[in-house]
């Protein structure tokens, strides 16, 4: 038998990059080895992954010596950035910079990056329906992603360019989740009107790269894009009620109210949820359930996660 290939995994004691450990580690016969890449091989999230069987190796995204080492005589890796870790699109860019880089000095046969939209395709920097933030970008978390794109194809990576979609995790870690009004009952406050928003379980993220690493060189050169559902508020809403036993209402402001919630990433995220409002139709259309599905059978619905994961949303 042919030994298996290594994919190195950037952000793997994280979400996505976790799930894409776990996926290869629960699949033993399928010919692919996890290499997880840490900062840190002696904290308690990296021992695990070792005990679980993956390889653990230290490397620093920040830093492109530590990632050609970690990359070095993989067959595969996967890329990813932490916008939310340091806020500055700049950093996430060159980030992605340094694993494009890395993944050339090592001649990998497949990475896929994970990316975003960038949205000033759309929506220009002289387009006033949004602030301009930071000086140059309309959603600095998405556009630093897209940004990166072209370093990929421009020094002859072989890429899979996978568009990931809103986590549910979101929910639980990123008080995203229905919030108790003064009346008392729970409330889904997002500004999206009543246009889809595309979900998935961050655990699936991981799943489906794994499907798109055993498929071999299908989707090198491709964007690809994954949903678990497209959902609007309203359908949220009344799936938190089913899960939870209790009334949620879906509380639609507008993306200005968002913005000015004051925590940190507000206005960025004010502006990403209005983006996907405005172009639903590219938004949505660039995410398939299908296709995700197509290379993750085990794929949940958001019926499914929540039934999951209930008990995980602090609701007060
Ligand atoms: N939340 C959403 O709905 C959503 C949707 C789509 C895309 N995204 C994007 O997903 C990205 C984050 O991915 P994630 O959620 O998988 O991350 P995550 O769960 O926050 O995990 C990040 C992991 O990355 C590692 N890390 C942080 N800084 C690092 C660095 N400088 N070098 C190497 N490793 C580093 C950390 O591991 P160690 O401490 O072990 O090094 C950490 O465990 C963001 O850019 C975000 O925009 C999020």
């Amino acid at each position: 038998m042919a030994d298996p290939k290594i994919i190195a995994v950037a952000g793997a004691t994280g979400a996505q990059g976790g799930g894409l450990v776990r996926a290869i580690l629960a699949d033993p016969a399928g010919g692919f080895k996890a290499r997880a890449l840490t900062r840190d091989v002696n904290s308690a999230n990296a021992k695990a992954l070792a005990k679980a069987g993956a390889e653990v190796v230290a490397a620093d995204i920040d830093d492109v010596e530590s990632l050609n080492r970690a990359f070095e005589g993989a067959y595969g890796a996967f890329c990813v950035t932490f916008f939310w870790a340091h806020f500055s699109p700049e950093r996430e860019t060159a980030n992605a910079v340094n694993q494009a880089k890395a993944a050339k000095h090592a001649a990998v046969k497949h990475a896929i990056w994970s990316t975003l939209e960038d949205s000033r395709k759309w929506v220009p920097l002289s387009d006033n329906r949004m602030p301009t933030l930071g000086g140059n970008y309309k959603v600095p978390h998405l556009d630093s992603k897209g940004e990166a794109d072209h370093v990929f194809t421009d020094l002859g990576v072989p890429t899979t360019f996978l568009l990931t979609s809103f986590y549910w995790d979101n929910f639980i870690h990123f008080g995203m989740g229905p919030k108790r009004g003064p009346d008392g009952k729970l409330a889904l406050t997002m500004p999206m009107d009543d246009k889809l928003l595309s979900g998935i379980a961050a655990e699936d993220i991981g799943r489906c790269a794994y499907g798109i690493f055993k498929r071999g060189g299908e989707f090198i050169g491709k964007t690809v894009g994954i949903a678990g559902e497209h959902l609007t508020g309203g359908q949220m809403a009344a799936a938190f009620a089913k899960a939870l036993g209790q009334e949620v209402s879906y509380n639609a402001v507008a993306p200005e109210v968002y913005r000015s919630f004051g925590f940190p990433g507000a206005q960025d995220l004010g502006n990403m949820f209005q983006f996907k409002r405005d172009f639903q139709q590219v938004w949505v259309g660039n995410r398939s359930v299908e296709f995700a599905r197509s290379v993750n059978p085990a794929l949940q619905t958001f019926d499914a996660w929540l039934a999951e994961n209930k008990d995980r949303i602090p609701l007060d």
